[in-house]
């Protein structure tokens, strides 16, 4: 067992994003913003009755990232397991593959999944929550990583649940300050990850609602957190972590200004590696239209210029949108 987990303290890491975070996705922002430390995929379900497929595997992580130990190294491979499904299967599975981080999933708010009893279900499940945990110990000899809410319904479980994974090895916690019932309302509680920073001497990755170079300066002083995740602030401003990393610091102008230059790099990147993989402009322009949800939240009259793109009937026409709008 390898309890050293493999980042360096104040790493940034790009949150894992159903319907964003696929292999092309992941390579054009590795490539065109290298700062980021790391990222993960999507989650992928333990199945309840046989096991994954090496095709199936494969083809959820991209085989181009796998090609390449550099790129490899620097996912974690999120899965996603419930008491029934053969966990220690899937993780001899993944470890033979050649993985080295594998992430379990316990923030899931989706309805289906947690009637699966899987997700953030499990904060309220210990004893379940236990099983699995151990499971996956026993059968991954690398880096292991939990991804929680701060509870089910309610916090009740957080300190205990915090307790478990000290007990049973887990290698890093990472903690998205709001319980499954809060879903996405308010704002993410940044107290619980500063309470598990003291608590245990499990590396925290604090995440919630972290949206700029100044939350990332907060978050670290308010809490004490080994390390940081970003979701949908790192889908509004994908360059985040080299602004983080640069000396410099920018004013509200300033930022625009990089803004505007910065996402016509980002789509051009992203049109290269789904390219690669689609030859359908169609489906490229549903994926731009999917990485649109906050990148234009800055700009003035925001809704107005968003809808715009969204309403895009063409590649071309998204294109000639990204022309007029970063100039
Ligand atoms: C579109 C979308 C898809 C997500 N998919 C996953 C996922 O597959 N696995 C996971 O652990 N979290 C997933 N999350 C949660 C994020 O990783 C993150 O924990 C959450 O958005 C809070 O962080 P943020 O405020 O920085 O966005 C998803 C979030 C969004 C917005």
């Amino acid at each position: 067992m390898n309890n050293t987990f493999p980042i360096k303290k104040k790493s940034l890491l790009f949150a894992p994003m159903e319907g964003i975070t696929d292999e092309a996705y992941r390579l054009a922002v590795m490539k065109t913003f290298p700062e980021w430390d790391l990222f993960s995929t999507d989650f992928l379900r333990v199945p309840t009755e046989g096991s994954f497929s090496k095709k199936f595997i494969m083809e959820h992580f991209g085989k181009e990232a796998y090609a390449k130990p550099d790129l490899r190294n620097k996912t974690a491979f999120q899965i996603l397991a419930n008491e029934k499904g053969n966990t220690p299967l899937a993780c001899q599975q993944i470890e033979n593959l050649g993985f080295k981080h594998l992430d379990l999933n316990l923030g899931c708010p989706s309805k289906r999944v947690n009637q699966h009893l899987g997700g953030a279900y499990l904060l309220s499940d210990l004893k379940a929550l236990q099983k699995i945990i151990k499971n996956i110990r026993e059968n991954f000899p690398h880096h292991f990583s939990v991804k929680m809410r701060i509870g089910y319904k309610d916090d009740s479980n957080f300190l205990n649940c915090i307790k478990l994974f000290e007990n049973e090895g887990v290698d890093a916690i990472t903690i998205h300050g709001r319980t499954r019932d809060q879903l996405y309302k308010g704002t993410a509680d940044w107290e619980y990850i500063k309470m598990a920073s003291k608590e245990t001497s499990v590396p925290i990755i604090g995440n919630g609602d972290i949206w700029s170079v100044t939350d990332i300066e907060n978050i670290f002083d308010y809490t004490n957190c080994h390390s940081i995740m970003l979701g949908r602030g790192a889908l509004k401003t994908p360059w985040l972590a080299p602004l983080y990393k640069m000396k410099e610091r920018y004013n509200k102008e300033e930022l625009f200004e990089i803004r505007k230059k910065r996402i016509p790099l980002y789509f051009s990147s992203l049109k290269e590696e789904y390219a690669k993989r689609c030859s359908q402009d169609a489906l490229i322009l549903k994926r731009f239209k999917s990485f649109s949800r906050n990148i234009f939240d800055d700009f003035p009259q925001n809704e107005i210029v968003k809808r715009k793109f969204m309403r895009s009937k063409s590649l071309k026409e998204f294109e000639e949108l990204l022309d007029f709008f970063c100039k």
